[in-house]
């Protein structure tokens, strides 16, 4: 194993900052991160990334399996006690009488999005707060006016509910769908050549992901939407994936639509998320739901969905206050630093295949893809749970209509509260796999560790 010691002076340091800050050292809380990213205040993120003393107390904010190793945190992450804790409190106040608390707690999350737009870099009255990234993206490539013969120009490696929209709308009103294919991994200036070649008199829309949900891949938001604004093309960017994983501000994409599920990358609690639209767009995407007139201009007409689950929606202050609490610069410098361990470790075997960039300047952070020449990367999965209770997940092309892709990848995703012991087992399978092999009995290609559970839909 090659968990690094905790040294004695951080320790000191530590208490020292607890002690200053007038805290007991009460772990699991949401003071006890507070006050150990005080100890560390004026450290780069780069340093901080490797002090496990700091990380330690991040990994006591979660109540967590840790008979499991959850290298899955792509799909969703458990949130931390905080947070959880305060979704039931605020679940128990309503039920208390909710005619009455309802209607208060959906004005209380105001501030919610006051502040969620002063982190992320937008205006308020540009940020609605939905249940998830496909409501969001769906509000506004169903919320688009298009005619029969326009096109939407997507790509093979989009989510695959969101290709089903757009084959939906395909198949309703005879819209053109155009979906490119690109190499993994690949780069910006190739990702932006495919898109301009393809533009045609009848493009429309273009609809993309900030990063995959399968290899991680980086597209230029900003390059793309500014190419799509100067001819007249409207931008939809599935952001699931990168909010609250890596720093950016959502107004320097200068996108159109941006979708994301907060359920991800901000530990939320599951059925949150939110859609940013540029201010000027807002009246040109009508709501899922429909909204009277006087709404056209106001981002609210996208969140009236009629009775709410509110204690879910109020608990995403939580969430973000824990977000602070920790630094997105820092979060995402830990998320980085675990995955190079695993990925710098293994990639100097050349059965090794890294799909995602790791290079310099950043572009993967907690989602990194990997191949081992001539494994089922299916069977790779399932020997990982097998033997080590490591859950990640496999990924491999479908057939149309679902997302095509010629290559297949085990998607590696850690958080913030995984331990270095834990990425140093992951580094220890996957090299007990490359030495000894794996067994190739899929019982049934379709069938993923859950019985029933198709591989496909474990994302
Ligand atoms: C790229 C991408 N888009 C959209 C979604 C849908 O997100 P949600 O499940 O929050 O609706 C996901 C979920 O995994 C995703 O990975």
């Amino acid at each position: 194993m090659r968990s690094e010691m905790w040294s004695r002076r951080s320790f000191l340091r530590m208490c020292g900052a607890l002690g200053a800050a007038g805290y007991a050292l009460k772990p699991g809380g949401l003071e006890g991160v507070e006050a150990a990213s005080q100890s560390i205040a004026g450290r780069s993120p780069e340093d901080v990334a490797g002090d496990e003393f700091y990380w330690r107390e991040v990994q006591l904010a979660f109540k967590l399996d840790r008979t499991l190793i959850n290298l899955n945190n792509g799909f969703t992450a458990p949130c931390p006690r905080v947070v959880l804790e305060s979704e039931f409190r605020y679940m128990e106040m309503i039920n208390m009488l909710p005619v009455h608390y309802q209607g208060m707690v959906a004005k209380n999350v105001e501030t919610i999005r006051l502040r969620m737009a002063a982190e992320f870099g937008c205006e308020p009255e540009e940020l609605a707060l939905t249940r998830g990234a496909s409501e969001s993206l769906q509000i506004a490539q169903n919320g688009i006016d298009l005619k029969a013969g326009d096109e939407v120009i997507t790509t093979e490696q989009d989510y695959p509910r969101m290709l089903t929209t757009w084959d939906q709308r395909l198949r309703r009103e005879g819209i053109k769908v155009t979906r490119l294919q690109f190499p993994v991994p690949t780069t910006g200036d190739d990702l932006f050549r495919r898109f301009e070649r393809a533009i045609s008199p009848r493009t429309k829309v273009f609809h993309f992901c900030h990063v995959t949900n399968l290899t991680a891949q980086m597209f230029p938001v900003q390059r793309l939407s500014r190419l799509a604004r100067s001819k007249g093309i409207v931008t939809i960017v599935d952001g699931a994936h990168a909010l609250g994983q890596f720093p950016f501000k959502l107004r320097d994409l200068e996108c159109d639509a941006y979708g994301v599920s907060l359920h991800k990358w901000l530990l939320a609690p599951i059925g949150n998320g939110c859609l940013y639209v540029r201010r000027e767009m807002i009246p040109k995407f009508w709501p899922l739901q429909a909204a009277p007139e006087q709404q056209d201009g106001d981002i609210r007409k996208f969140e009236s969905i009629g009775t709410h689950p509110w204690g879910i929606r109020a608990a995403l202050g939580e969430a973000l206050a824990f977000h602070q609490a920790l630094g997105g610069e820092r979060k995402a410098a830990r998320l980085r630093y675990l995955t190079l361990r695993w990925a710098n470790a293994l990639k100097k075997n050349p059965r090794v295949k890294v799909l995602s960039n790791l290079g310099e300047p950043p572009e993967t952070w907690g989602v990194c893809a990997v191949n081992i020449e001539g494994m089922d990367v299916r069977d790779l999965a399932k020997f990982l749970m097998d033997k080590y209770r490591i859950i990640a997940v496999p990924l491999v092309g479908g057939a149309p209509p679902n997302q095509v892709f010629d290559y297949q990848a085990l998607r590696v995703s850690p958080n913030v509260y995984t331990t270095l012991e834990e990425i140093d087992t992951f580094i220890m399978a996957m090299e007990d796999a490359l030495k000894n092999g794996v067994p190739t009995s899929l019982a049934s290609a379709d069938d993923g560790p859950v019985a029933g559970v198709p591989w496909a839909s474990i994302r």
